[in-house]
């Protein structure tokens, strides 16, 4: 077995994960398609995997893979959805204890917080982590942070290794949502967090095709809590599922680093477009999370979010004009996405009513400007 450290991460996405090299054996794990596995002997024994909510095969290879990108020695946990994944970190947040997560979340995460906040399972601070000395200051007596940088979707950069290392000299549990950044690019626990979520959905599993989450933990005991947790509450992921993620797994680094190029062209391009008032990536030198964004991450990432002159009203003509570009929510596939997230009522009031997040995909970065200033043309000619 190699060890994720000994190759680079583009090398690493490729090589984990594999069944053992004999003869004759697949190149590719298999699908375990079964609810239950022969047992005779008592449960929990060496090899017994009791039942397939438990333990699945066809997860582990997945698991084992994202682990080792992230720099954790225990293997990762799956889910059936990133949100499976996010509810996991939540639920270490002991009943009635106080979690700080920001205003800003990605929605459906401040939306769970509020949501278990609403039902005394905990009490929320909700923070803004850009803020550092606020937020170092609301960890007083607090029991977990949540932290996501870069922000969905506004693409604010949180100085995650300050604000790790004061939530853990005070007893924090630090969870990260990794999901933006991938471990390509960001390794929180590298930093000392405790717990790095993600939505394989999005980058990992890259084609727009399967829901996936995964929970990579620092330690055995933290993935004793969540496997138990795992296994009673059951939001575990299809074996066909936890084998689509992998195999788009295996082109993670090269969609990634042509996205990521592709993104930092059409930033820079729309930041003197007609009709665009503001250019939200980190990649600007004009961005206010640039600085930090280079000195954290190993790339700026394939999400642009942009700002539109004339309101809700503009942004959707601009997106309705879009003709390659498809109109839809999620992110981190093949395929450039463009969506207007206040369209959607969960989308915290902090994100401009006229934001628009591009997700760019591997198409050519010609044929996507194309687009894009086509659009921008024809939405202002509508206004005019
Ligand atoms: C940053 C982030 N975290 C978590 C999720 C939830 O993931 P899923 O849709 O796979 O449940 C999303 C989905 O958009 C996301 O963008």
């Amino acid at each position: 077995m190699h060890h994720a450290s000994d190759l680079d991460p583009s090398t690493s996405v490729v090589a984990l994960g594999r069944p053992a090299r004999e003869t004759g054996a697949a190149l590719n794990p298999h699908i375990a398609l079964t609810s239950t596995f022969f047992g005779r002997e008592a449960p929990g024994g060496p090899g017994d995997r009791g039942y397939a909510r438990f333990s699945n095969e066809s997860w582990e290879p997945l698991e084992e893979a994202v682990a080792m990108l992230e720099g954790s020695s225990v293997p990762a946990l799956s889910y059936a959805s990133g949100m499976a994944a996010v509810a996991a970190g939540l639920s270490l947040v002991p009943v009635g204890g106080v979690a700080l997560v920001p205003s800003t979340s990605y929605n459906g995460s401040i939306g769970l917080a509020r949501s278990l906040a609403e039902s005394g399972a905990l009490r929320l601070r909700e923070i803004d982590p850009v803020d550092i000395e606020a937020t170092v200051a609301a960890m007083e007596g607090a029991d977990l942070i949540w932290l996501e940088s870069p922000t969905n979707p506004l693409l604010e950069v949180v100085d995650l290794p300050r604000l790790i290392a004061a939530a853990r000299e005070r007893g924090l549990t630090v969870v990260v949502d990794n999901t933006f950044s991938t471990p390509l690019r960001q390794r929180p626990l590298e930093h000392g967090a405790d717990v790095v979520v993600h939505s394989a959905t999005k980058f990992i599993a890259g084609h727009s095709d399967v829901l996936l989450g995964i929970a990579v933990v620092r330690n055995a005991e933290l993935r004793a809590r969540l496997l138990a947790h795992r296994t009673l509450h059951g939001a575990i992921p299809g074996p066909f599922e936890a084998w689509l993620a992998l195999r788009g797994l295996r082109t993670l680094a090269l969609r990634l680093d042509r996205a990521e190029a592709t993104a930092g062209v059409l930033a820079e391009r729309l930041l003197s477009a007609p009709g665009v008032a503001r250019v939200r990536y980190p990649g600007l030198a004009s961005d206010p999370g640039h600085e930090l964004a280079a000195a954290q991450l190993g790339g700026f990432g394939a999400l642009v979010s942009i700002e539109l002159e004339g309101g809700a009203e503009h942004a959707d003509a601009f997106v309705a004009e879009l003709e390659l570009i498809t109109p839809a929510t999620s992110l981190g596939g093949v395929e450039s996405l463009a969506e207007r997230r206040r369209r959607q009522p969960a989308e915290p009031v902090q994100v401009p009513e006229a934001l628009v997040r591009l997700s760019i995909g591997i198409e050519h970065v010609e044929d996507l400007w194309a687009d894009l200033s086509r659009a921008l043309e024809r939405s202002r000619a509508g206004r005019a």
